[in-house]
């Protein structure tokens, strides 16, 4: 009894001596931490029991919206006993405020819980797929979408937001392509940077910004087969090349969180790597902040065959210094036993609790739990209209032109009759995407709602869905033949569904599912002009519509505002000016197919058979990576270097004219791209270095100005040292990955 007096007394010490304490600045926990906060989490652990240390460490899902299976329903009394510091997959200010109740009012600290969410692209408002995010080339405006996505989900309650996924792939197999910026290293860096900013501002304690996560650490996205979840064996050079820069350029932009991925790398899986985590992470980046677990990453360590039970796996998690356990509850099971067997130490978890419990001070939730949880913001907040602006941008400057024959597009405004056909012609759920957050598909404008929006007078628009996404029926098709018929333009709009990608969604074919192509085939031998609209979470194998459907538009998922977005493209009104992240292969059997490949002892030679190709299908993709087609044409010239010779401390000044050659005003993202031509370790044919958006009048002619800082061009050579060797570089500047003008300089080290 006396115990539990002494127990409150020094509680309310303790908590007492919190709110007293000045107000500390925020500091970006990037670089420095702060040492009041420090403080007061050194007097909070002083009371804190193990139970509850391993509560903090612990992050269950609500049974709102699980993301994966649940495996227990007892969420809310893990909080109430002081179990569980995190709650996932729970929304709403009045949800997240009943929640937060019971962890501040009938715990014993009443420690305020840390609320997470995959707020992927988009909260309420729904953004583009991060991949087609990423097909804008405007990591500005990405950073905008995020600050926009953070702002309505901070008004939601939620905290943190277990984005962005920045795992570089080159697998359009496996489905989590979609949420990635795609195949390069450096795409993925630039966009994983401007997430960061744009989720976590420059003050986590503002009510509109929220912790990201730079997710899944380390290279989830070369799963072999582009099977989900499975084995990654790379090279370490491969992996500190390609896959491992964007989470260094996330931790570089102050990311407070990590999540580790469900694959091994090396023979360990990520959730205990200790070379990942330790080694990397910590020792070499000094990353200071937390580390969650992907969905029971760390009981699945026993399946993997690492570790004998889960007490194990436990042990192998903490000693790799992951922070927190999400849904396993293993943490708060077996740490206890571990403690008491000498496997793993108090201050080990010490350590974790204090990164845990720096956040939800940065957040300020220690000054004020609910200040997220507020209905009356969170009804201004959602959807308001400048968030809807920004989201038709995003949605307009992702779009790619993949062909446009005879200049069939843009429409019109004086055709009488168009057919539109196909499941995503009036579909107001898979254009959202996978990782839909909050998001409604009663705030999705169709494609038939923007057409609607945007025809003249003059047009009637006519449709009839026609087909399904993979029901093999063909019922539909006579009608949609005879509509199409009687119509001067067939718009069709084909594709997946929504959750034909994400987690879990790997394909082991690129094709449009069921009938579809069959259902193309059928309207464009109408002879009515067709206009495909292609919406899916991956490059798909339209190899067949690309020979001869004559207008192609890529309209990825667009979210909330897709059916504005695609009707302003196909009337003009806005010319669209997207480039692919990510190369699309002509055969399936071609993955993986992407630019940034070596030269090979034999490359690829038509005439000659002894040399790196395919008998059976061609060796080039489909549409190569960088590539997207306006309804103006621009033209490259005198590509320019400063200088011939470059040596270590000195930036080399690239420049190039480019000018639109054509009658519409349009936008021409700029690509710089180098090649190393020998050394020790070879090099790719090509590396992305830097790129820029620009808009041209018609007509106009501008210089465009590139400068290359030689630390741009080291790798590791084969003693795995990181820097720089002598020779000569080719500089690549062009329109998209191969049509490219060609200059050179010698690289010369003192
Ligand atoms: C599993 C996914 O791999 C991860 O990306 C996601 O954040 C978690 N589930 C939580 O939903």
């Amino acid at each position: 009894m006396i115990k539990q007096k002494q127990m409150y007394i020094i509680t309310l010490f303790v908590l007492t001596l919190m709110w007293i304490l000045p107000a500390f600045p925020i500091i970006n926990a990037g670089v420095e931490q702060d040492p009041e906060i420090i403080e007061k989490i050194d007097s909070l652990l002083t009371i804190m029991s193990l139970e509850e240390k391993l509560g903090q460490m612990t992050l269950v899902s609500s049974s709102f919206t699980p993301t994966g299976p649940v495996l227990r329903d007892d969420f809310k009394q893990l909080v109430r006993e002081g179990k569980a510091g995190g709650i996932f997959n729970a929304f709403g200010a009045e949800y997240t405020r009943q929640l937060q109740q019971i962890a501040v009012e009938e715990t014993r600290l009443g420690i305020p819980l840390l609320f997470g969410l995959d707020v992927i692209h988009g909260y309420r408002t729904i953004f583009p797929i991060p991949l087609a995010e990423a097909a804008t080339w405007d990591p500005d405006l990405i950073e905008k979408a995020s600050e926009t996505a953070a702002a309505e989900a901070a008004a939601s309650g939620v905290h943190w937001t277990f984005a962005p996924m920045v795992d570089v792939t080159r697998d359009p197999r496996w489905g989590r392509i979609a949420e990635s910026a795609g195949e390069d290293p450096f795409m993925n860096s630039v966009f994983a940077r401007a997430r960061v900013r744009g989720f976590q501002g420059d003050d986590l304690n503002k009510l509109n910004t929220i912790l990201a996560t730079a997710k899944h650490y380390a290279a989830y996205g070369a799963a072999e087969g582009g099977r989900d979840y499975n084995t990654v064996d790379i090279s370490e050079r491969v992996l500190r090349e390609v896959y491992l820069p964007p989470f260094k350029a996330a931790w570089d932009e102050g990311v407070r969180t990590f999540m580790t991925a469900f694959n091994e790398y090396d023979g360990v899986p990520a959730t205990g790597n200790r070379f990942l985590l330790n080694s990397i992470l910590r020792d070499e980046w000094g990353f200071t902040g937390f580390v969650v677990t992907d969905y029971t990453s760390i009981p699945e360590m026993v399946t993997h065959g690492a570790a004998v039970d889960t007490a194990a796996a436990a042990a192998m998690a903490l000693h790799a210094n992951v922070d927190m356990d999400m849904q396993a509850v293993v943490y708060l099971e077996k740490l206890p036993g571990l403690l008491k067997e000498g496997r793993i130490s108090e201050k080990q978890i010490d350590n974790t609790v204090r990164r845990i419990l720096y956040t939800k001070f940065e957040l300020g939730l220690f000054d004020d739990p609910y200040r997220y949880s507020d209905t009356g913001r969170e009804e201004e907040t959602i959807l308001n209209q400048d968030f809807l602006g920004t989201a038709l941008e995003v949605a307009k400057k992702a779009i790619v032109l993949l062909k446009n024959e005879d200049q069939l597009l843009p429409l019109s405004d004086d055709i009488e009759k168009i057919a539109v056909l196909g499941p995503l012609a009036d579909d107001n759920f898979h254009p959202l995407g996978s990782w839909r957050a909050a998001g409604r598909r009663e705030d999705t404008v169709t494609l038939i709602q923007g057409l609607n929006n945007y025809i003249s007078d003059k047009t009637e628009i006519v449709h009839i869905r026609g087909v399904d996404f993979r029901d093999t029926s063909k019922e539909g098709f006579k009608e949609a033949v005879e509509l199409a018929r009687d119509s001067d333009i067939a718009i069709v709009a084909v594709g997946e569904e929504a959750d034909m990608s994400g987690e879990a969604a790997s394909r082991a074919t690129l094709i449009l599912p069921g009938v579809q192509e069959e259902f193309l085939k059928e309207i464009y031998e109408t002879g009515t002009p067709v206009v495909m609209i292609l919406m899916a979470g991956r490059p798909l194998q339209i190899t067949w519509a690309n020979d001869n459907i004559p207008a192609i538009v890529n309209a990825w998922f667009l979210g909330t505002q897709t059916g504005n977005a695609i009707a302003e493209v196909l009337f003009g009104h806005y010319n669209p000016g997207g480039k692919l992240p990510v190369t699309y292969p002509a055969e399936v059997g071609q993955v993986p197919v992407y630019y940034y490949h070596k030269n090979t002892g034999r490359p690829k030679d038509p005439d000659y058979r002894f040399t790196s190709k395919y008998i059976d299908a061609p060796t080039s993709p489909l549409y190569p990576f960088g590539y997207g087609l306006s309804y103006t044409t621009f033209s490259y010239d005198d590509l320019k270097l400063d200088k011939n010779v470059l040596t270590p401390d000195d930036t080399l000044h690239i420049s190039v004219s480019v000018t639109n050659a054509g009658k519409f005003e349009g936008d021409e993202v700029v690509q710089l791209y180098t090649r190393t031509l020998a050394a020790s370790v070879t090099r790719p044919v090509k590396e992305l270095r830097d790129f820029k958006r620009i808009t041209l009048a018609p007509g106009e002619t501008t210089t465009v100005d590139f400068f290359l800082h030689p630390s741009q061009l080291r790798f590791y050579d084969s003693g795995m040292n990181y820097g720089l060797e002598s020779g000569t570089i080719k500089v690549l500047v062009g329109t998209n990955s191969i049509d490219v003008l060609v200059a050179e300089f010698e690289l010369e080290l003192k």
